[in-house]
């Protein structure tokens, strides 16, 4: 009798293995390897489907080069331009990945068609009815748009051919499946075999293709490691599902840069570019209350104006709680050692709480300044001036580090309407003299003794 061959297929890189190990040998990654039986991988056409799509690729003189096709495709939406560095690179292909209902069918659906091209958007997920409904409550298309619902990539490769688009979404790469191998759609295989054709097609036809992808529970996107290797660009579209708010964010960017941020508010027309972000972020009137602070961060090539607010209490429990929204939790810690042990606070019997305000998540140093200050306001129960915003690093001793951009963050607080701006006394960029108070302090201890006199 003829045995069944087994293989594995490591979950995080998508390489095959032929033994089980209990480590990938490619990627490293421990207990990763899924069993698969070799009869249901075995590749059933030997045509690859993008292949009609092919053309030769011959070796050019880097002169001889055009660049123009890194030409972008601008749309109707200054945030996506952004995010994407100056626009969709034509060829390119670009993986967005969020958590289920935080928008993303409806972001991807409103680009296409805010968008004055051709373009296909593949849904594997929804009817063109209810594709139609959302369409309707976003607004008016500008270019031709193409719904399709399919879950087939051979079928949408038919398609393609016929419509000849210049930008195809797909919604979502975990919904698709190839007929040329099996296991069912979502499976590394077959997430692994769709995505590589799609590639294939973009690089060799020039149109673009944006992937929607789904994130497993520990905030991964579904599917192998390497898909984010494969592609151009990974754009993560986060937020909290309590709030408005959601932010676009560049992980991956072959043409541009990481460090810029889209934000949108969801309403009840689709998503909102929002222009003037500082504005919604902040509480209005808490001038009387203890516990806030505002830190000047940078998301990307913007000042961002964040409000901190932090809960010190008596600890309930024999162990303190520490929680933190919006704010890594060990950097929080370690601001609470330091505190503890440079500036003498006893905080190892208390609970502390912290959060951002509006659901945003800031991975800025900078906001340490602000998250000690407004700690440090709840501990003494005492109001920080509405007036003071602060920006600066701190450190292991206690000491106030440099931020970059300092004077990008001093205009906009000063156009705010902020007077007094608290930083670190190391200066490197030359600040020019401002209307704004600037206030440099070099320990934290120093800031107790001008905050709370
Ligand atoms: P959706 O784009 O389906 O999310 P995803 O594709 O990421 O799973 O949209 C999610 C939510 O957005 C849905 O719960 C309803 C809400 N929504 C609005 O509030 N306003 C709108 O105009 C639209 C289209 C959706
Ligand atoms: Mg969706």
């Amino acid at each position: 009798m003829n045995k069944e061959k087994i293989v594995f297929f490591c979950n995080n890189c998508g390489n095959e293995h032929a033994k089980w190990h209990g480590q990938c040998k490619y990627c490293k990654e421990w207990n990763s390897l899924k069993e698969v039986r070799k009869s249901s991988i075995k590749i059933k056409s030997q045509i690859e489907i993008a292949d009609y799509f092919k053309k030769e690729s011959i070796p050019l003189r880097i002169n001889e080069i055009n660049s123009e096709n890194l030409m972008r495709l601008r749309v109707n939406d200054s945030e996506w331009n952004r995010v994407l560095g100056g626009g969709l690179v034509p060829g390119s292909i670009c993986l967005i990945s969020g958590e289920p209902g935080i928008g993303k069918s409806t972001l991807l659906l409103q680009i296409s068609i805010k968008f004055d091209k051709r373009i296909l958007y593949v849904s594997g997920e929804e009817s063109q009815q209810q594709i139609k409904v959302r369409s309707d409550r976003i607004g008016e298309e500008l270019g031709e748009v193409f719904i399709l619902s399919e879950t087939e990539i051979e079928s949408v490769f038919k398609h393609i051919k016929k419509i000849n688009p210049e930008i195809v979404i797909i919604d979502s790469i975990q919904t698709l499946h190839s007929k040329r191998v099996e296991g069912s759609p979502g499976s590394v295989i077959q997430i692994r075999d769709c995505s590589n054709e799609l590639i294939k097609y973009a690089k060799s036809t020039g149109s673009a293709v944006i992937l929607i992808g789904h994130l497993t529970k520990d905030g991964n996107i579904a599917g192998p490691k390497v898909l984010e290797h494969m592609v151009d660009v990974v754009i993560s579209f986060e937020g909290d599902n309590n709030h408005a708010y959601r932010i676009l964010r560049a992980k991956k960017n072959r043409f541009g840069s990481t460090s810029e941020i889209g934000i949108y508010e969801m309403s009840s027309s689709g998503l909102k570019e929002v222009k003037n972000p500082n504005e919604i972020f902040l509480t209005l009137n808490n001038s009387k209350m203890s516990g806030h602070a505002i830190g000047v961060s940078m998301e990307g090539m913007r000042p961002l104006n964040l409000e901190v607010q932090a809960l010190v209490g008596k600890a309930v429990y024999g162990t303190p709680q520490r929680s933190s929204n919006g704010f890594n939790s060990k950097r929080l810690n370690m601001l609470l050692a330091v505190l503890e042990k440079r500036a003498g606070i006893q905080l190892s019997n208390k609970d502390v709480f912290l959060n951002i305000t509006g659901g945003i998540k800031s991975e800025d140093p900078s906001l340490d300044l602000a998250v000690v200050s407004a700690i440090l306001s709840s501990y003494h129960d005492t109001p920080i001036n509405e007036k003071i915003c602060f920006a600066s690093e701190i450190g292991l001793s206690g000491e106030l580090r440099p931020v970059i951009k300092l004077e990008k963050r001093i205009s906009e607080a000063e156009k705010l309407g902020y007077e007094v701006f608290v930083t670190s006394n190391f200066k490197k960029e030359n600040i020019k003299k401002n209307r704004i108070e600037i206030l440099e302090i070099n320990k934290i201890g120093g800031l107790m003794a001008k905050l709370f006199k």
